[in-house]
């Protein structure tokens, strides 16, 4: 698919999930040899199978053309595919534990198995999410390892003239900056490169891996590198935080946050990217990464008082839409209420930390049925909500609806028919919690609209949403 510069290199990818199976997926469509080693089974049959087990829109296609030309492979043996390998990508999940710190467990299980099986020299880059320090701590406990193993290596005839085993395994962090949705399109087109090492011969193997991509590259050390992953995703989840407050001060003084943002936005020091009020954000990277932030910041004896406050609005603002329902149709018991996007965010069908579970559960706990859509995302928050009813379509779900709450933005809601949606249901209140409706449109069809800090429509009492909410 794309045009290659630099030289065809050989590359492990460990762990097909997100980050791991795209980035694979698209070094191979750069022409590089890739192996994708996974250890879950089931996962590794789907794979071989040539089906994707996650939506993410161009990925299924891109991998049947890099399985069709033996670019791409997947497998379950990581020793063979060290045997082989110039360059390895962690790319392990690194979860929020119960304490918000990110769970290494992962990240410590593979390197002390290439600790174990390397027998050629290779350029270890970890792309999972990892607190400042880790790679750090992940070379020294490769080295020693191998440091125990120098007879071997010798013997082997691998060690360097240097006689140094650090040089058998380079450590470099190189952070990911996809969005899920737009993976593909992120990883050819990135905003950056960051690279994060000391070593020449690993910064002139990434350049070569890279070659196809035109894009800025900062080199700087690992720790500054692992700094930057969590930096910019805090960042970004502070201004969404932050235009969602504006946004809610602007329901109580007759301001419209769409203006305001626009407004904002117009000045390049700001920007006119992620100040897009709603119902808060979700995912698996924004949640995770600021509170793990908040926990390097916490261990290393510093308060981050602006990451508190953007964890604990975005935690309110999710559960906001039962406030705003409570005032406008009164006791949410035996009331049904649709629920239109059950997704984090439109074009993926991951509901992690996904605003629709806090929303799903609390008008449960209320006493509402509820019911829910999501063109991808239905069956993962059926499981995960299990007191949901799952409609087929959005014209379902709203069927005899006292109250509509769009929660994901997916391009099908915003054909749907106003008059149509006024006609189908027993109420009229309709919450836009992503402010992608045309309010005039519903308001002309007889409907009471609520969008996220707009001044048009009805915005009843909100001067308070989050009192008497179960968990608010
Ligand atoms: C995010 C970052 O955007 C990526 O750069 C990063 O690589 C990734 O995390 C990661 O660390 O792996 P992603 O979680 O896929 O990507 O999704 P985003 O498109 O950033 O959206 C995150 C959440 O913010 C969504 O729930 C979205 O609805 C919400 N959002 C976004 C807003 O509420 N308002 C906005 O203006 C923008």
């Amino acid at each position: 698919m794309h045009e290659r510069n630099g030289n065809p290199l050989n590359i492990c990818v460990i762990g097909a999930g997100y980050v791991g199976l795209t980035t694979g997926t698209v070094l191979a469509s750069f022409g590089h040899s890739v192996t994708v080693v996974e250890k879950d089974a089931a996962k590794l049959d789907v794979l071989a199978a040539g089906k994707v087990p996650i939506f993410e829109p161009g990925l299924e296609e891109l991998m049947a053309e890099d399985l069709e030309n033996e670019s791409l492979r997947f497998s379950s043996d990581l020793a063979a595919a060290l045997e082989e390998a110039d360059a390895v990508f962690v790319a392990v999940g690194t979860p929020s534990s119960p304490d918000g710190s990110a769970d290494l467990r992962a990240v410590d299980v593979v390197s002390d198995e290439i600790a174990r099986l390397l027998r050629r020299p290779i350029v270890l880059v970890i792309k999972s999410t990892v607190p400042i320090g880790t790679s750090d701590a992940v070379a020294d406990r490769i080295h020693e390892a191998l440091g125990r193993r120098s007879d071997e290596l010798a013997a082997l005839g691998v060690l360097p003239a240097s006689g140094r085993v650090e040089e058998l395994c380079e450590v470099v962090f190189c952070p990911e900056f996809l969005r899920e949705g737009k993976a593909l399109l992120d990883l050819v087109h990135p905003h950056r490169i960051v690279i994060g090492t000391g070593s020449t011969k690993a910064l002139d193997l990434l350049k070569d891996l890279f070659a196809s991509i035109d894009a800025p590259i900062l080199v700087t050390d690992r720790r500054s590198a692992e700094a930057i992953k969590y930096a910019s995703n805090a960042f970004l989840a502070t201004k969404i935080s932050f235009v969602n407050e504006m946004a809610n001060l602007c329901e109580v003084t007759g301001a419209d946050i769409i203006d305001v943002a626009t407004g904002m936005g117009m000045d390049e020091r700001i920007g006119d990217k992620f100040l897009q009020a709603g119902v808060g954000y979700g995912g698996s990277c924004f949640p995770k990464d600021t509170k793990a932030l908040l926990h390097i910041a916490d261990t290393a004896g510093y308060k981050f008082s602006i990451l508190e406050a953007v964890v604990d609005v975005n935690e309110r603002q999710k559960r906001r839409v039962i406030a705003i329902l409570r005032n406008m149709i009164g006791d949410l018991a035996g009331t049904k209420i649709a629920l239109l996007g059950l997704a984090f965010k439109p074009e993926t069908d991951d509901i992690r930390e996904a605003p629709s579970i806090v929303v799903a559960k609390e008008l449960l706990h209320e006493g509402a049925d509820v019911i829910g859509y999501d063109p991808q995302a239905a069956q993962n928050l059926a499981n995960e909500v299990p007191g949901i009813v799952i409609a087929g379509s959005a014209e379902e779900a709203i069927e005899g609806a006292d109250a509509i709450v769009l929660l994901t933005e997916w391009e099908e809601f915003l054909q749907l028919d106003p008059v149509t949606i006024r006609s189908r249901m027993r109420g009229d209140l309709l919450i836009d919690g992503r402010n992608v409706l045309d309010p005039e449109r519903l308001i002309q069809a007889g409907l009471r609209y609520h969008g996220i800090g707009r001044r048009i429509g009805d915005l009843g009492d909100v001067r308070d949403p989050g009192e008497g909410c179960e968990s608010c």
